[in-house]
């Protein structure tokens, strides 16, 4: 028996262990007891970081869908896969039985292939959290085409670019989006992203809003009356272990967004196996993890890996504080929610608001409480302890990156003894290491470093769609035969691990992960900018918000400076989206230089931080006069 749900320490030091001594035979008995193959795997792993190639259950056969809808039917057919609650809280919320999924998802594809979509195919997933986003996921696994889920909070030229990026035949859309009191013209952004996508043929639009939209004729189509004529059974595409399932973008320090590619068996092996345990899933738990499906976190802990263990997976349409900032407590008392899954800058907004709002609600039934996308503080640590978890619900700090495709790092419930701010411990088959600005690895605990794999995880990124350069560039080339991931760490003096945030250009602002270089080019593209620089600072709800030096061409001097910021703002959310939007805007004379002309953003950072009694090694630094400016002038 391999050990598929780990109960208590000393067991999961012992699973460590084998994973680690026998990392083949180990990940072989999972998938051997957990999983429905067509055909099982001829070789467990091969792996070479250099080239970076990494392949797992090579041979083997199966479809994902199988797994995570099909297998259960016979023992789970009435019970609740997907629970949707709606934006508005007097609306009723769905509750989407497995063989009530099994059937939309086979109507959706039949659909798809129908409009002409075949197996490796890239469909463009442009939809809010309502139910068709996740069938509209499964859809596209169920005949083989490679889904590439686009946040629905993108602006129309990212997701232009994400679209020509994987070349979309088809983007699958909604006329419209809630958000709290808004609402949004979804359809409209889509339709002018299009005008730039000259390889998409097919648009098909599913109905939320009832809102006035164009249609295209010839290209668009209601989704609705293509289902409701579609059969409930199609076949299954039989999938090699290795072909990809999606791509997934994440931003880079430079340049366009990465398109990560994951592939099918090694990515549902471990995301399945992860949630199990992570979450420790029981059968008639309700788990609910509030991210957007149109990031990872969605991906792997609201779709896949949930349903890959027959569970049932809540998926909330809306926000935090609508109507109201108990809305969460609502929610979980609704549906007697077990495991509660959230964000430290969700964390921090309601922790803001008093305990009022979470003491009004019964929150009896949680039993873990899981924290994702950025360090935790201290401070809200401590409030989702005691208040949200009164004490008893163990918190699981997880870390783990669109690349990593599943948690890495992470304590396991009832298991592992937790530590504020710490991710505690490895998972199952990770093996981290920490290295030094000289390439050499950090032995022993009480260290801090860089963070680095040494080993490959069935669920590791196989490479950036269309550019393996620079999949291997970004992740295999700082250290020699090691991933890197972008992240500072330490280890404690029991081993337990703390993230401390990343090292590279990246900088994460309410949880989600934004490259300097894309908003500094959207910036640039204003006629009165000469230059710009993004960095970080503290905030205490957002974690990190973006501070901005910009300089003026000559032209732009005399301008007003606050209708500029404004201007500076609106050209990021057209580009980008709101979500990457400057908190602050301070408008220099220069911006600090090395020789070789590269903008000191050490220096940046630690003046937006107001950090400035000790700027370290200025000597480099081609023109040290903009410094003082700046100083003076700092927001
Ligand atoms: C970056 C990855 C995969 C989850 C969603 C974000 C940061 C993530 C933690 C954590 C400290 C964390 C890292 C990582 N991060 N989880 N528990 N503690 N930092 O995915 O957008 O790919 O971002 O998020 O800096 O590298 P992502």
């Amino acid at each position: 028996m391999s050990n598929y749900h780990i109960k208590h320490l000393e067991e999961y030091y012992q699973v460590y262990r084998k994973s680690i001594r026998e990392p083949e035979n180990f990940w072989e008995e999972v998938a051997e007891e957990h999983f429905v193959w067509r055909k099982k795997w001829d070789h467990v792993l091969s792996w070479d970081f250099t080239k970076p190639e990494v392949k797992w259950f090579e041979g083997a056969k199966l479809n994902i869908t199988e797994n995570c809808i099909d297998r259960h039917l016979a023992t789970r057919g009435d019970k609740t896969a997907i629970l949707f609650e709606p934006n508005n809280p007097d609306e009723p919320s769905e509750h989407i039985t497995y063989s009530e999924l099994y059937k939309r998802v086979n109507q959706f594809a039949n659909v798809l292939k129908a409009q002409g979509i075949q197996k490796g195919d890239r469909v463009c997933i442009y939809v809010p959290m309502i139910p068709e986003l996740a069938i509209s996921l499964l859809a596209c696994a169920r005949i083989g085409a490679i889904h590439s889920v686009v946040f629905a909070g993108f602006s129309s030229t990212a997701l232009a670019t994400r679209i020509n990026d994987s070349d979309c035949k088809m983007v699958i859309t909604a006329d419209g989006s809630y958000r709290g009191a808004k609402s949004i013209d979804l359809k409209g952004i889509v339709d002018e992203a299009l005008d730039q996508c000259p390889g998409v043929k097919r648009v098909l639009v599913t109905k939320r809003t009832n809102s006035e939209v164009t249609m295209k004729e010839g290209r668009d189509l209601w989704l609705q009356p293509l289902l409701d004529a579609a059969s409930t059974d199609c076949k299954a595409e039989i999938m090699d272990a290795e072909d990809p399932l999606f791509i997934l973008y994440t931003s880079g320090s430079t340049g366009l967004p990465k398109g990560m590619v994951h592939t099918t068996a090694g990515y549902m092996v471990y995301t399945a196996y992860t949630f199990k345990n992570v979450f420790q899933y029981r059968e008639n738990d309700v788990y609910w993890c509030t991210a957007d499906i149109g990031w990872i976190t969605g991906h792997s802990y609201i779709v896949y890996g949930p349903l890959a263990n027959g569970a049932t997976t809540v998926m909330f349409e809306g926000v935090p504080s609508y109507p109201d900032f108990g809305r969460f407590w609502e929610i979980v008392e609704k549906h007697k929610v077990t495991q509660f899954y959230t964000a430290p800058t969700a964390i921090r907004a309601l922790a803001k608001q008093g305990v009022e709002l979470v003491e009004k609600y019964n929150l009896s039934s949680l039993k873990v409480l899981g924290s994702v996308g950025e360090p935790i503080n201290e401070e809200a640590w401590h409030w989702y302890n005691d208040v949200v978890g009164k004490n008893k619900s163990p918190i699981v700090d997880s870390w783990w990156q669109t690349e990593t495709g599943g948690i890495m790092i992470t304590p396991i419930p009832y298991v592992t003894p937790t530590k504020p701010t710490y991710a505690t411990l490895p998972f199952i088959g990770i093996q981290p290491v920490l290295m030094d600005e000289h390439g050499s690895e950090l032995k022993g605990n009480q260290v801090e470093g860089r963070l680095c794999i040494k080993f490959p995880w069935p669920s590791i990124a196989r490479t950036i769609w269309g550019n393996h350069e620079r999949y291997r560039e970004t992740y295999f080339s700082a250290y020699e035969n090691k991933y890197f991931t972008g992240d500072g760490a330490l280890r404690d003096e029991v081993g337990y691990y703390r993230i401390t945030g990343r090292v590279d250009d990246v900088i994460i602002v309410s949880g989600h992960n934004l490259g300097t270089a894309p908003i500094e080019d959207a910036i640039n593209e204003h006629p009165a900018v000469a230059e710009s620089a993004i960095v970080g600072f503290p905030h205490d709800i957002k974690g990190s918000a973006l501070y901005g030096y910009v300089t003026l061409k000559d032209t732009g001097e005399s301008r007003d400076q606050n209708n500029l910021r404004k201007e500076i703002n609106q050209l990021i959310s057209d580009k980008i989206g709101p979500i990457a939007k400057l908190d602050k805007i301070q408008f220099t004379q220069g911006l600090p230089k090395t020789r070789s002309g590269k903008i000191m953003r050490r220096i940046l950072r630690k003046i937006a931080s107001k950090d400035t009694s000790n700027l370290g090694d200025t000597s480099t630094l081609l023109n040290p006069e903009v410094v003082q400016d700046i100083m003076d002038n700092a927001l």
